[in-house]
């Protein structure tokens, strides 16, 4: 604190926050929200209404920087019109981009990087007491220890979880090891003890996040790991269901099968990014595994833990992706039949060792069709195997009334298979039996056979 932070006087400022990107951009801006709630900030969903306008951005791809670009020229008019509004880019891009993103819009008053979040409160003060613009790209993490504000959680049953932060890899795409820095990871009690206080709240469904979620225990050297952490929590009366996202094939320990298979709550479901199906491609990615390991590794999974369901990403039209290595993804594919996958174009990413020392040579046509084919290909894998589940009983939980249609409820397997059923909404946030009567590439509906 400095003479700087003045207690603020007048009227609780309102913020508007708006988050792009992953799971964990999501959680962060929930803890911002704690944070400046336990210093009695108000929020609003209107920008035009806001004191203070914040987003929590992405730099994973281009496109998502460019949302951004796009809502910071808009809110150029607005801070000339009032030139108190405070204008504050906090995450991933901050931290990317520096000073030269205060350059090209220099009515941005705050950057405030994916280790600084704790000080949000306190940057917003100096800012509104007259400071300005601050730049708050340290590498210290104080996040980690911040005490949960349960009131902030936008869902009552689900709740994410960050057990880790950072990548030590350095896959040769990826900006995320520059954005968010070196692996951090908390402690076990310390996950326990939140998982045991968001389950008293009436969470019974946790999603535990990391960028390399597996390599969760490397870092301390202590006798932590994902599969020990696993065990602990799937012993909290009350939890039904444990995730985890997103794992780094290379890391999948037979200790961290064995846990699949042996807790209750963890889900029979892996988010494994496999990038590319071809070995010079992944070569170029540095990923270090061949598209073959890769397949032992499905194999030796699908043997382990009984109706395991995978998931993965894909990036198309990496630098140098010949039609040959393309296809070989396409084979990988049609191989393993994911549950899901996402497909990115390949963005070239500023500081990144393939921006460095890679052409990004696949025409954007080319990326566009590829991209193409393999939705339409995930399309018909999805379909075919969510209809080959018509006629049987899942175990379904509760999120909700589904979007389109208030008088149907929606919820999920634990494959993150969405099914659409009837029923009462007291049913929300319970496991129940759904028998699938209809299926889509998207979604099941079926009928309520009987309440968990
Ligand atoms: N381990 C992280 C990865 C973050 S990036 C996680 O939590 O998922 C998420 C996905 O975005 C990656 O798996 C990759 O498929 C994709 N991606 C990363 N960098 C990219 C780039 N430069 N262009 C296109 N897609 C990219
Ligand atoms: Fe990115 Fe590779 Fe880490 S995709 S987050 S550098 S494992």
């Amino acid at each position: 604190m400095d003479e700087l932070s003045n207690p603020v006087t007048a009227p609780p400022p309102k913020v508007f926050l708006e988050t792009f990107g992953c799971q964990m951009n999501f959680l962060d801006s929930e803890l911002v929200r704690g944070r400046l709630a336990e210093r009695r900030y108000a929020f609003t969903t209107s920008r035009e209404d806001a004191d203070v306008v914040a987003f929590n951005t992405c730099a994973v791809r281009d496109h998502a920087e460019e949302r951004v670009r796009a809502r910071l020229h808009e809110l150029k008019r607005a801070k000339e019109r009032r030139p108190d509004l405070v204008v504050a880019v906090l995450g991933c891009m901050a931290q990317r981009e520096g000073q030269a993103l205060l350059q090209r819009f220099p009515h941005v008053d705050i950057l405030c990087g994916t280790r600084e979040f704790g000080r949000i409160d306190e940057l917003i003060d100096r800012v509104r007491g007259g400071g300005g613009p601050i730049v708050a790209l340290g590498d210290h993490d104080v996040l980690p220890d911040w005490k949960r504000d349960l009131s902030q959680r936008p869902h009552r049953h689900s709740a994410f979880v960050t057990i880790q932060r950072g990548c030590d890899r350095a896959c040769t795409f990826c900006v995320v090891p520059r954005t968010r820095g070196p692996e951090v990871e908390r402690t076990m009690d310390d996950l326990e003890r939140e998982v045991r206080a968001l389950v008293d709240d009436g969470v019974v469904d946790v999603t535990l996040l990391g960028q390399i979620v597996n390599a969760y225990g490397r870092k301390s050297g202590g006798d932590a790991s994902l599969a020990r952490l696993l065990r602990r929590l799937d012993r909290v009366p009350g939890l039904l269901r444990l995730r985890f996202v997103t794992s780094f094939p290379t890391l999948l320990t037979p200790d961290l099968m064995q846990a699949l298979t042996d807790c209750e709550s963890v889900v029979s479901y892996l988010h494994l990014p496999v990038q590319s199906g071809a070995n010079r491609c992944l070569k170029r990615m540095a990923r270090g595994y061949t598209a073959e390991a890769y397949l032992r590794l499905v194999d030796r999974l699908r043997e382990v833990v009984q109706k395991v369901e995978l998931a993965t990403d894909i990036i198309v039209g990496f630098c140098g992706e010949t039609d040959a290595e393309f296809n070989a993804t396409v084979e990988l594919m049609r191989r393993v039949e994911f549950v899901q996958a996402f497909i990115f174009k390949y963005s070239e990413r500023p500081g990144t060792a393939a921006a460095q020392g890679m052409p990004d040579d696949v025409p954007q046509a080319v990326k566009a069709a590829r991209n193409q084919e393999l939705l339409a290909l995930q399309e018909s894998i999805q379909r075919r195997r969510n209809r080959a589940r018509i006629d049987s009983v899942e175990q379904v939980l509760v999120d909700g009334p589904s979007k389109r249609d208030k008088s149907v409820l929606s919820g999920r397997t634990s494959a993150n298979r969405i099914v659409h059923f009837r029923a009462d909404a007291a049913m929300i946030g319970r496991v129940v039996q759904v028998r699938v009567r209809d299926a889509t590439a998207l979604s099941m509906s079926g009928d309520l056979v009987a309440a968990g």
